[in-house]
């Protein structure tokens, strides 16, 4: 292995998270784990030059005080019992605090500071090899970043041994499904399987118009899909995934407590008994994105926006219609090409229309139209908790209007949301 790493052993504290980053960010790579971990678990970690207890207020969690055990402070490396309120506070001065951490790692520790794409990606490629050995390794490839640069790790490390599955559900965004064969089977040279399940899905959906029932019957129909294609072949033992740390983060450890549930792999038959390969599970959003530039992934493919797992699906608002569905996939391509040759691509975190479901009169070539309107939606956020819109400059809105309202039949209308979240939603579903 080629990188050092300094542990982070979670007494309790919600800011592991950041201290593991700026861990990072001085270029040594850092990991979290549990307070209690055991002294086989810690000797099997490669390259640990030091530790960092952590904890929150007294390390007291639901009334027990908690402490990790003897091996941890009698090892071989330098141990720093740190941001434990009353006892060794970290300084208050975030510069005092940085320098304080900067010379553990650096001074006591001495770790190097050799954290970087590079080593990972060869860290990763070996330990993937080590972990699968002949065996073959199967992944939903949704063409999203997380899948996308999972695919790209596993067919440097395995090549053939990986078989991706795209499954096409319908309701991806326009040229999506195109570039997932492009890049990864033409250009990359993997195993894909390319699922054309539209019809399926969207008979499935037809008439359905209850947002939470349309997610339902997209999550439950695309597990069904997968599940099929899987039984196609066989003697798989191992589904890849594109776990990020944020996911195994949000979904708890022993000590803070969950903020939502992580399923990524609901849902699967029990006979289908794969083991998991998740080599991005300790990467961070933009780590992974960096990952997947060093590994040659198109930018258009790495930067790409966040887009909800039911995908258009939640922004053809009521039942889907294919006409609705079409002038929703059209707009979005406009929006998209407009915004990228104005460069607001990059500035923004997440734009994209919706075609609502139902009709208004208008006018075209001297004749009464009866046609849908579109909605832009463009708005900026940290966590998608709460967002606010943004200001797009008004002649780039009337460029946007006149093309959509001239190359996207049946639509006669362009409207901008300027609703921030709260009191909206990012999506209208
Ligand atoms: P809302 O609409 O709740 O969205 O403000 C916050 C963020 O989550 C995305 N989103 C989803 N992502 N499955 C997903 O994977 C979903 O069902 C879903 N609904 C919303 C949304 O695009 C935004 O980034």
């Amino acid at each position: 292995m080629k990188q050092d790493m300094i542990l982070i052993l979670d007494l309790g504290s919600e800011e592991n998270p950041r201290l593991a980053r700026e861990i990072r960010a001085l270029g040594v790579y850092s990991e979290i784990y549990p307070h209690d971990i055991t002294e086989e678990e810690l000797k099997a970690l490669p390259n640990v030059r030091g530790i960092i207890l952590n904890g929150g207020p007294n390390c007291v969690v639901d009334g027990v005080e908690i402490d990790a055990g003897d091996h941890v402070y009698n090892g071989s490396v330098p141990v720093l019992l740190a941001g434990v309120k009353g006892k060794h506070p970290w300084p208050a001065e975030e510069e005092e605090r940085k320098a304080a951490l900067s010379r553990f790692v650096f001074e006591t520790c001495e770790a190097k500071a050799n954290w970087n794409m590079e080593n990972f990606i060869a860290d990763q490629v070996e330990l993937i090899r080590r972990q699968v050995g002949d065996q073959k390794v199967l992944l939903a490839l949704s063409g999203g970043v997380d899948s996308s640069v999972v695919a790209a790790l596993l067919i440097k490390a395995i090549g053939k041994q990986l078989t991706c599955v795209h499954v096409n559900h319908g309701l991806l965004r326009k040229g999506e499904p195109e570039q997932v064969v492009e890049v990864f089977r033409n250009q990359m040279d993997a195993n894909l399987v390319y699922v054309d399940a539209v019809d399926r899905f969207l008979d499935k959906l037809a008439g359905v118009a209850d947002p939470e029932q349309k997610r339902k019957i997209i999550g439950t129909e695309f597990i069904r899909v997968f599940e099929e294609e899987a039984r196609k072949l066989s003697g798989i033992r191992y589904l890849a995934q594109g776990t990020i740390y944020p996911d195994i983060i949000e979904s708890g450890t022993k000590t803070v407590k969950a903020v939502k549930s992580h399923h990524n792999v609901g849902g699967l038959p029990e006979d289908l008994d794969f083991a998991l390969v998740e080599p991005l599970k300790m990467l961070f959003k933009d780590e992974v994105r960096a990952c997947g530039a060093a590994l040659g992934l198109p930018d258009n493919m790495v930067y790409r926006q966040p887009f909800p797992g039911p995908g258009l699906g939640v922004r053809c608002l009521g039942a889907i219609t294919r006409d609705r569905l079409e002038a929703l996939r059209e707009s979005d391509a406009i929006l998209r090409e407009e915004f990228a040759a104005a460069g607001l691509d990059r500035e923004v975190w997440q734009y994209f229309t919706v075609v609502p479901d139902f009709k208004s009169v208008g006018v075209r070539d001297g004749a009464r139209t009866f046609d849908w309107p579109v909605i832009l939606r463009a708005v900026n956020t940290v966590d998608a908790m709460t967002a606010t819109v943004v200001g797009i400059p008004y002649d780039l809105l009337g460029r946007i209007t006149e093309r959509i309202t001239t190359e996207v039949a049946g639509v006669n209308r362009v409207l901008y949301d300027l609703t921030p979240k709260p009191t909206g939603t990012i999506e209208w579903e």
